[in-house]
Formats: C-alpha cells, sequence, structure tokens
C-alpha cells in the first residue's frame, strides 16, 4: 500500500468482529508504539476517552456512539424503560469523560435519540437501530473530512507554507482529517506543501501525532516548539494556518486546544489567513459566545512530569493545565466545515448554515 494510502485509510476506531467492543489505536503510546486495546465496558471507555487514548473531536464522537452501542448490548431486560433508564446512566458516564468537545455528547444525543424515538419497539429492535446509527455517524464522518479537505485544499497554493496546531488528522477523525485534510487531499493530487507542526504542549499531539502522520505520508513537515511560531511567520515561510476545533459558539468563537489563540494572534500580526476546519457537528448553536464554552483543566502532572525522566518543577509549584482556549471569531478569516466555507460575520454565515 503507498504510505499517503496507508495514513489516511487506517481505521484507528472500529467495532470488534463480533461487534461487542470497540477496538483502538492508543494514541497516548504513539509514535513509538502502535498498540490496539479492545475496550468492553464502561469504565474502559471512559477512561480511554479521559486518557487521550482516543482523542480529538469527531473520534470522540465516533468512539462514543460505538461504544454506548456495545454498552446497550450488555443491558439484560425486555423493559422498555429499565433500558432507557440504563442506556441514560451510561450515556451521561461516558459525556462527563471530557466537557470541550461537543461532538461527544452530540454523538451521544444522537443515538439517545433513536432509543426515544421508538418506545414501541423491542428491546432488541432497538438495539439493532443503535447499531445502525453508529456505523451512520462513523460513515458520515468519513465523507463529512473528504468534503472539508476539498473545501480547504480550495485555499490552498502548490508549495504553500502551512502551520497547524495540535491534532487534526486521521486519528483525530476518521480518513482525511479536518485541518489536515487538505494536505492529504493535495498530495494526493501532487501538490507539495511545507508544513509547520507546533508540537503542541504539554501533551504533545503535534509531536507525536501530527508529524507522525504527515511524515508517514511523505508531506514535507518541520516540527517546532510552540513558542517558535512567531518566528517562522516572521521569515515568511506561513501562508495559511489550519486549525481544527472543538466546540464552535453561535457567535464564531472558537475553543481548539490549548495555544489555538495565541497561533491567531500572530498570524493577525503578520497577516497570515487564519482558517478553522471541522464538521458542522462541532458548531453549538445553543452556545452564544466563547464565554460559554467549559474549559476542562487537567492534571498539573501533565506539565511537570508526563514526557520527563524526573519533575521539571518542585513539587509545591503550582501549575495551570487548562486543555483548551478559545480563539476570539476577530481572529478567524474562515470556517471551512462539510457545507462550505463560511466567512464573517459568523452570527450570520452560522445562522445561514442551520437555517
Ligand atoms: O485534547 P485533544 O487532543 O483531544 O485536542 C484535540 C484538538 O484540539 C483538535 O484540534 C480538535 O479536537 C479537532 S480534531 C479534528
Amino acid at each position: 500500500m503507498n504510505p499517503l494510502k496507508n495514513v489516511v485509510e487506517t481505521d484507528n476506531i472500529k467495532l470488534s468482529e463480533d461487534g461487542r467492543a470497540v477496538v483502538i489505536i492508543d494514541q497516548s503510546k504513539l509514535p513509538n508504539l502502535t498498540e490496539y486495546l479492545t475496550l468492553t465496558t464502561a469504565e474502559e471507555l471512559y477512561e480511554a476517552i479521559q486518557q487521550l487514548r482516543v482523542r480529538g473531536a469527531p473520534a470522540i464522537g465516533i468512539f462514543a456512539g460505538y461504544g454506548i452501542y456495545c454498552l446497550a448490548q450488555t443491558i439484560k431486560t425486555q423493559s422498555y424503560d429499565e433500558f432507557a433508564k440504563k442506556f441514560h446512566e451510561y450515556k451521561e458516564y461516558l459525556n462527563s469523560s471530557r466537557p470541550t468537545a461537543v461532538n461527544l455528547s452530540w454523538a451521544l444525543n444522537r443515538m439517545e435519540q433513536v432509543v426515544t424515538d421508538h418506545k414501541e419497539s423491542s428491546v432488541s429492535e432497538i438495539v439493532a437501530l443503535l447499531g445502525k446509527e453508529c456505523r451512520a455517524i462513523h460513515e458520515e464522518d468519513i465523507a463529512m473530512c473528504r468534503a472539508i479537505s476539498e473545501y480547504g485544499l480550495s485555499l490552498l497554493k502548490d508549495g504553500d507554507g502551512v502551520l497547524t496546531h495540535c491534532n487534526a488528522g486521521p486519528l483525530a477523525t476518521s480518513r482525511y482529517g479536518t485541518a489536515l485534510g487538505p494536505l492529504f487531499l493535495g498530495k494526493e493530487q501532487g501538490m507539495e506543501f511545507h508544513v509547520f507542526a507546533d508540537e503542541t504542549r504539554p501533551l504533545l499531539q503535534g509531536a507525536r501525532l501530527t508529524s507522525y502522520e504527515l511524515q508517514r505520508a511523505g508531506i514535507d513537515v518541520t516540527l517546532i516548539c510552540d513558542n517558535m511560531a512567531s518566528i517562522v511567520m516572521k521569515n515568511g515561510w506561513v501562508q495559511a494556518c489550519l486549525v481544527g476545533c472543538d466546540r464552535i459558539a453561535a457567535n464564531g468563537d472558537t475553543a481548539n486546544k490549548i495555544g489555538t489563540s495565541g497561533v491567531a494572534i500572530l498570524a493577525k500580526h503578520y497577516g497570515i489567513p487564519f482558517y478553522v476546519l471541522g464538521p458542522s457537528s462541532t458548531i453549538d448553536m445553543s452556545c452564544p459566545t466563547g464565554a460559554q464554552i467549559e474549559i476542562e483543566l487537567r492534571d498539573p502532572d501533565e506539565i511537570k512530569k508526563k514526557f520527563y525522566e524526573k519533575p521539571m518543577a518542585l513539587d509545591e509549584v503550582k501549575c495551570y493545565n487548562p486543555a483548551f482556549d478559545v480563539t476570539d471569531h476577530t481572529l478567524i478569516t474562515g470556517i471551512v466545515t462539510e457545507k462550505g466555507i463560511l466567512y464573517p460575520p459568523f452570527c450570520d454565515s452560522l445562522s445561514e448554515l442551520f437555517r
């Protein structure tokens, strides 16, 4: 298989052959170890999201759909009410694993809708319908990533330098990814890009995952520390910034991996277009602005200890470890969805999208 296909066609999330477990690549072990995990219990599914074994907003949604389908199969009752109650408990539990990416609750709500829409059906019929729904969520994501990649590619020219933050590639979604999708698609069409991948402190998704995916696909990639973004922009090496998103508010404010808003501020300073790429399921019209987005706070040891042989700060030193930040809509040039490219004023273009 050619290396590009190998990257964009690897199934990082799938159902086991008997359809009772979710099988994932453990992203926390990449790039040094490609280990597959087979998960069945609610606790294992929760832990996999919480520990970023599966991560990236769309991937978390796909995973949650498969996960709750597997859990639904373990509910041993013929009573609709008992089934729906236990299903709801599992849903709430999985939904509490990470708060910021809307795709998690979006996928779980979509699965629960199947249950509430079929009150007259038998439990086994409902479980069969849930199986169809989670497979549909995955299939739709593949199509959405492809469409986002096509729209995104229309914004780039052969030879462009592109800066990206965190990982919004195949591992974070399915197939092409969102922010990295145009790069893979362009490569397929013979275009060359020069990509700068921010390492993305503190969990290093850029170093461990983005540079891995791009390098494996034969795309020119240069890894930089997050605080080097300014110099590569100043040097004239970046013609566009492409990033993913975890929740887009109704006014266009966008939550994405911590450090994204800094990239957007720098891009504005240097006059570089800054594009957010994501499926419309990442847009939360019930959230008026970024101020209402809950930002996940994570363990301080991720900053001080996780990737070091010895702690890098005294034990008593305080750490602040927000996993995401919000990029103000005024810094965003365009939002690329599977339905097209949205431009400011985002209040109007976003509400038009859902009309
Ligand atoms: O904490 P992570 O690794 O799940 O954060 C991921 C990001 O911020 C991505 O940019 C976002 O989820 C979009 S993935 C297509």
